[in-house]
């Protein structure tokens, strides 16, 4: 299905060589290990778990331990933490690290949720210089030889850029490289992401590998944002959400070993019941793993001939034998519909004003009062 063809192109993020220079991009509530399972068998690169946050991490909360787990087929283990608080992320690094639970660490400073941004975590912290070279710096050493990367969005609004001088800060704290999501805070997931913003960070920052991240929703498209920005690889969100199987895309189109499929209606639906089972599997509960596939049936099945009535049972099917008898209704031998399939899915929204802490724009410091919000920012739980 891929439409280009380029030289095979390798990735290395410290001592991590890749076959592809490619990403599957953290996404909290989709990125566990089922999903990530299933996107690696297609094709090659990095498939990052969905955000972790310290705390509950170094507190070794049992929801937190489990999204951190990785089944044997998943190597390099990689997991993304978030964290606000400099002594908790080096803390919870450490804890990866010692107990050998990650061959690669990913920090956010990309989330653009209110919640967040409102105690000035997420996209809104590197606007504090001194707090994001702080927390940076202290994880990227706890890491010692696991490679740790640095997730971002451009900024908080417009004014309010900040990924240049984050990119900076973090090639000096001596991160593997670092990911841009070409939007800023303010735009959340609308209109569309400024791949020129990766060409200008891939032009500041010299001595790692620069990914650009927004709006790769085919092969061809992460062909070109490598094309025309310059940047080492990419980072692939949304795109793959009900298929997998892009990633057999992506590796063809940079010369890796792949899968490639004949998406026929009968695959999809193949791939959609493997992905209920291994989600049954990771919450060791049929119950939970088929409410929680509920959410990925718009996304397997769009453009495909499934009626509205099939759509509304798969929606609300609560276990797999229930699955099977409605999967079994469909017209499997219904052929790849092409365009219908194909373009944006998953989260879009309107552009917002940021919440941000008191007076947070006003200087690149931190106040104290915003030192204790930001106390307050880090979050208990995993991926919110
Ligand atoms: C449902 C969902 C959950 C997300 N969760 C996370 C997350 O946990 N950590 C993170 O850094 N980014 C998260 N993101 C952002 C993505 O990693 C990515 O940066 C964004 O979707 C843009 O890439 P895309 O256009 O390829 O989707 C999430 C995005 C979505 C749609």
């Amino acid at each position: 299905m891929s439409d280009t063809l380029a030289p095979a192109r390798a990735l290395r993020i410290g001592s991590i060589e890749l076959d592809a220079p490619v990403v599957l991009a953290p996404m909290a509530g989709i990125t566990n290990t089922a999903f990530r399972r299933l996107c690696r068998e297609y094709g090659a690169g990095l498939y990052v778990s969905e955000m972790i946050t310290t705390r509950a991490l170094v507190e070794r909360n049992a929801t937190t331990m489990r999204l951190i787990t990785h089944h044997e087929s998943e190597t390099p283990r990689s997991i993304q933490l978030y964290g606000v608080d400099p002594a908790t992320t080096e803390a919870a690094v450490r804890m990866l690290v010692d107990e050998d639970r990650a061959d690669h660490i990913d920090l956010n400073f990309g989330c653009p949720v209110p919640k967040v941004t409102r105690k000035g975590g997420g996209a809104a912290l590197p606007w504090k210089l001194g707090l994001f070279r702080e927390i940076v710096t202290r994880a990227a050493r706890a890491a010692g030889d696991v490679p740790l990367t640095v997730k971002m969005r451009k900024g908080i609004d417009p004014d309010h850029l900040t990924y240049l001088d984050a990119g900076r800060i973090a090639e000096d704290a001596g991160v593997a490289a670092v990911a841009l999501h070409a939007r800023t805070a303010a735009e959340f997931y609308s209109g569309t992401a400024d791949w020129s913003a990766i060409a200008a960070l891939k032009e500041a920052v010299t001595s790692i590998p620069v990914l650009g991240n927004g709006d790769i929703w085919s092969a061809g498209d992460a062909v070109r944002m490598m094309a025309e920005t310059g940047c080492d690889g990419v980072v692939v969100g949304r795109g793959c959400l009900g298929r997998p199987w892009l990633f057999g895309d992506l590796a063809e189109a940079f010369g890796a070993e792949h899968i490639t499929v004949d998406a026929t209606l009968g695959f999809v639906a193949r791939a959609f019941r493997r992905h209920a089972e291994l989600l049954v599997e990771f919450f060791e509960d049929e119950g939970r793993g088929c409410r929680d596939i509920r959410k990925h049936v718009a996304w397997y099945f769009k453009g495909y001939p499934v009626g509205g009535d099939t759509r509304a049972r798969l929606a609300t099917a609560s276990s797999l034998a229930e699955f099977d008898d409605i999967l079994a209704t469909l017209d499997l031998d219904a052929p790849y519909p092409g365009a219908a399939a194909e373009g944006q899915r998953g989260r879009a929204g309107t552009p917002k004003r940021p919440a941000l802490p008191d007076r947070w724009l006003e200087s690149r410091d931190l106040d104290a009062a915003q030192s204790s919000a930001i106390a307050d920012a880090e979050l208990d739980h995993s991926g919110g």
